[in-house]
């Protein structure tokens, strides 16, 4: 998207429009989306697994907005939701139900009656607890229950560790022994119950394939255990969690370590199961949107020149939460020099910034900043923190 920046580079067919163009009139921070991205994307994704039979379950939770979902079901994909929320989002989107997986720590009786109800085609399993509910509310309910266990794998993965989620320390998944233990009420109930596959998430932003290799080898036990009790599995979910390349934005590295990833896949789910289910969410959306801010005041301390924009850590927490780096440029270059800034909103903490120590090309106030890299986990994660109202959400072209 950021291509489009500048006056001469346009996007969409008729008429010629620039960000420059864009923004021209309006006051308010917005989400603006390219679609064609996502399906670039998508169809990269496809291409890099030809052969293998598999479905990409695209991770509602990076960016909900129907319009992605919609393409995401056009292009023969489902969805992957962690909430009663996200579940009816992709159905009112018209995602199939039997296209939709369902992971999550903590599922609700609620939500797993929807789940049931409707006959998704999987619910990745993350505790006994969960296990004996499932059971007792597809017999309560008269509807039997598609399982696959979401197996910790004990990697550490290399990311944030906010979003590492493979290591035996945490909350996610279940242990060897503990499929066991479910196994056991699984025979029990047989009828209530089938068990489908396994799952894997080790975590997000991952940019070291090693660690999906690690995954991959450690898991592979469990698969065999469970065929040699008679489990006849049909999927294996292999998550998601690719990273992209914030700091540079350069796609070109990001798609050959993509290219590694799927090698990696590859070799690492041989002779595992009929399907291989993904579950990506950054990797698809992330580039596909920018957060569009105008810039309020240009205030110079004795200490640091603050950029305060109308957006803030509300519509966009990565930084704050995570540390992590969104390239900002203006929309409209100015001559002037560069300087070392902030860009801070309005909130009233200390934590809302969108970038600190940075070099800006010169900006003045009413002037527009790109913020790049804002399709995923920018909307979805939005407050309205002190009032202010979510932004907008547009695309450029559908
Ligand atoms: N599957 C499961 C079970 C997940 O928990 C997640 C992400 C995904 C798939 C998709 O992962 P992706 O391909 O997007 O990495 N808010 C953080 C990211 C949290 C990810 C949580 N789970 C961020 O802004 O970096």
């Amino acid at each position: 998207l950021l291509d489009y920046i500048g006056d001469s580079l346009h996007f969409g067919r008729e008429p010629q429009c620039c960000l420059r163009d864009f923004v021209a009139g309006r006051t308010e921070p917005c989400y603006l989306y390219d679609l064609r991205h996502f399906t670039e994307r998508y169809r990269c994704f496809r291409s890099a697994f030809a052969g293998l039979p598999h479905t990409i379950h695209y991770a509602v939770k990076a960016n909900a907005h129907p319009v992605f979902l919609r393409r995401v079901v056009e292009l023969g994909g489902g969805a992957d939701v962690v909430s009663g929320g996200e579940l009816q989002r992709a159905l009112d989107s018209g995602v199939p139900p039997e296209r939709v997986i369902f992971s999550g720590v903590g599922k609700s009786h609620a939500e797993l009656r929807l789940a049931l109800t409707c006959g998704i085609k999987q619910i990745n399993v993350e505790s006994v607890g969960e296990m004996r509910r499932i059971i007792d509310l597809a017999e309560a309910l008269g509807r039997p229950a598609r399982i696959a266990f979401r197996f910790n794998p004990s990697v550490d993965a290399e990311t944030h560790p906010y979003i590492a989620t493979g290591f035996r320390s945490h909350k996610f998944g279940i242990d060897a022994e503990a499929v066991m233990t479910c196994l056991a009420l699984a025979r029990q109930s047989a009828r209530w119950v089938q068990v489908v596959g396994v799952s894997l998430h080790i975590g997000s932003q991952i940019v070291d394939v090693e660690n999906f290799a690690e995954a991959l080898r450690n898991t592979r036990p469990l698969v065999a255990a469970l065929r040699e009790q008679g489990f006849a599995l049909s999927t294996f979910d292999v998550g998601g969690g690719f990273g992209i390349h914030y700091d540079t934005g350069d796609e070109a590295r990001e798609l050959e370590n993509f290219a590694r990833y799927a090698e990696v896949i590859r070799q690492g789910v041989q002779g595992l199961a009929g399907e291989i289910l993904f579950e990506p969410g950054r990797f698809l959306v992330a580039r596909c949107g920018v957060l569009l801010a105008r810039v309020e005041y240009v205030k110079t301390t004795p200490y640091k020149t603050f950029v305060i924009v109308n957006t803030g850590m509300h519509h966009l927490i990565r930084p704050a939460l995570y540390q992590a780096h969104h390239r900002i440029l203006p929309v409209v270059q100015r001559a002037g020099p560069s300087r070392v800034v902030d860009v801070v909103g309005p909130l009233c903490e200390s934590s809302d910034f969108l970038a600190q120590g940075i070099e800006l090309p010169e900006v003045r106030e009413g002037d527009w900043l790109a913020i790049a890299d804002a399709g995923a986990y920018a909307r979805s994660m939005a407050s309205e923190y002190n009032l202010h109202p979510f932004p907008d959400e547009e695309f450029i072209v559908e």
